[in-house]
């Protein structure tokens, strides 16, 4: 074999190994992974109250984000969607995505939450009722401790919703093996179970969709960048199932056209009057937005709207998805999702739950806490003498990246530390010392709180969930 095909194959299987979401590897090439992936840059300035994971580029890429902040910013109704692996304890790395979780919810989403008990039962071997334990103490008593609003948060368990079950099972058809090998890697050893926990999971995400659980809306799904994999099989499942398509159109503006599949075919295809039917439709769907041209042609099977520009697609689709249900389709949306940097591990690699010393768990006793600081990677001089003169590195000094992504809030003290540590001013150990206080307090009213708000548990748990 040529070496550059051995080179390209294996590129790309090192590719694979970086966005395995079951990995313990993860690439940090940020950049490269936008641009392989087709991910776009988050536009801070179009966000309201950007939180500091947002100011600090930590949740730095995103898919399809513009349909949330449109519903926002138009007053419509939006979601936002993550799942708990049931297996473990809650550490920092976990606490980021409540914190989204709860940004969104802020914002005005409603938050729906799977606690992935399946999952955990078919592939980490935990009793579905070791699951509903350990979702429970471990997990959803964290989440009402941290500030989810019980009454605009919905936590499911995926045994328990049947549909989600039901979903995963039909969107299979819109995939085959061979996908799956693809996005995954999985070979012909792969677990089934395995096999079928992404889709599960696309259940999941798009069943808050469903007219019973909120009705035709954005939904937003934060993930670290690993999660990748997963929203972009959700996301193709999606679409599949679209009757109509929205492309650009080559002269300018936007094209639609429609999809003819087993399920819609007698609807939507068929005799010349039922196919002018059908565009008549569209039409009528898209009247109410305003445009002064549009060209219907039934016979080639188009509708393009010339005047139409990038931000009109968003309620050209949700006009459109609402003209499918009411033609008899599910009109599902494809998943938005933001993707965030991972805080580097205290030792210096990855942070995992199944190393404890790598993270810091969010019921940490206080002197463990201090231990783990103290022994984490540092970024200072071998002595003091050197690290005045030199300074320190902060981009790799633990203390300071976990005050920058868990502890200060504040971005001018944040500043002022970092300059302080560069400078060397600052002595490793005093970064520490910063990082421990600072952590104490948070852990310290976590568990407050925790105690405090230990009877929203049951409210914020879904009706079948109890
Ligand atoms: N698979 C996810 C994990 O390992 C958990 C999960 C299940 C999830 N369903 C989800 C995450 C839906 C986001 C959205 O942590």
């Amino acid at each position: 074999m040529p070496c550059d095909a051995l080179k390209a194959i294996s590129a790309s299987a090192l590719l694979m190994v970086d966005i395995d979401p079951w990995s313990s590897q993860v690439s940090t090439d940020y950049g490269r992974i936008i641009e392989q992936f087709g991910l776009e840059s988050i536009p801070l300035a179009r966000l309201p109250n950007p939180s500091m994971h947002h100011r600090r580029g930590i949740i730095f890429a995103h898919r399809d984000l513009s349909n949330i902040l449109q519903a926002h910013s138009r007053g419509e109704p939006f979601g936002v969607m993550t799942g708990l692996m049931p297996s473990g304890k809650m550490h920092l790395g976990h606490k980021m995505v409540i914190d989204q979780v709860r940004w969104f919810q802020e914002q005005g989403a409603d938050v729906t939450i799977a606690v992935a008990d399946l999952e955990a039962n078919a592939t980490r071997g935990y009793s579905l009722a070791d699951c509903r334990k350990i979702a429970l103490e471990e997990y959803i008593t964290n989440y009402v401790a941290m500030g989810l609003d019980p009454n605009r948060t919905n936590i499911y368990f995926q045994s328990m919703r049947p549909i989600v079950q039901r979903m995963g099972f039909t969107l299979g058809k819109r995939t085959n093996l061979s996908e799956l090998e693809a996005i995954y890697g999985f070979k012909g050893d792969a677990n089934l179970a395995h096999v079928q926990a992404p889709l599960v999971q696309a259940g999941d995400i798009l069943h808050p969709q469903l007219e019973e659980y909120g009705g035709l809306r954005p939904i937003v799904v934060p993930v670290g960048v690993d999660q990748d994999p997963h929203i972009r099989l959700c996301r193709g499942l999606a679409g599949k199932t679209n009757w109509f398509n929205v492309n650009e159109r080559k002269n300018g503006g936007l094209r639609i056209t429609v999809s003819v599949m087993d399920e819609n075919q007698n609807i939507v295809s068929g005799d010349k009057t039922t196919t002018k039917a059908v565009f008549s439709r569209i039409v009528d769907a898209l009247k109410h937005l305003g445009y002064s041209d549009i060209m219907a042609d039934a016979k080639h099977g188009i509708v393009d709207l010339p005047a139409a520009t990038q931000s009109d697609r968003y309620p050209i689709r949700m006009s459109l998805l609402k003209l499918e249900r009411d033609m008899g389709g599910p009109g599902l949306l494809q998943p938005s999702s933001t993707y965030h940097r991972f805080a580097v591990g205290m030792t210096g690699g990855k942070m995992s739950s199944s190393m404890p010393e790598t993270t810091i768990f969010l019921n940490e006793d206080l002197k463990k806490m201090e231990k783990k600081f103290k022994r984490s990677f540092s970024g200072g001089q071998s002595t003091i003498e050197e690290h005045r003169r030199l300074g320190g590195n902060p981009d790799i000094d633990v203390a300071f990246q976990y005050l920058k992504f868990f502890f200060e809030e504040d971005d001018t003290s944040l500043e002022e530390v970092r300059r302080g540590y560069i400078s060397g001013d600052i002595l490793s150990g005093e970064m520490k010392k910063m990082t421990i206080e600072k952590a104490a307090a948070w852990l310290t009213e976590l568990d407050e709180m925790r105690e405090q708000n230990a009877h929203l548990v049951k409210e914020i748990l879904a009706s079948d969930a109890i």
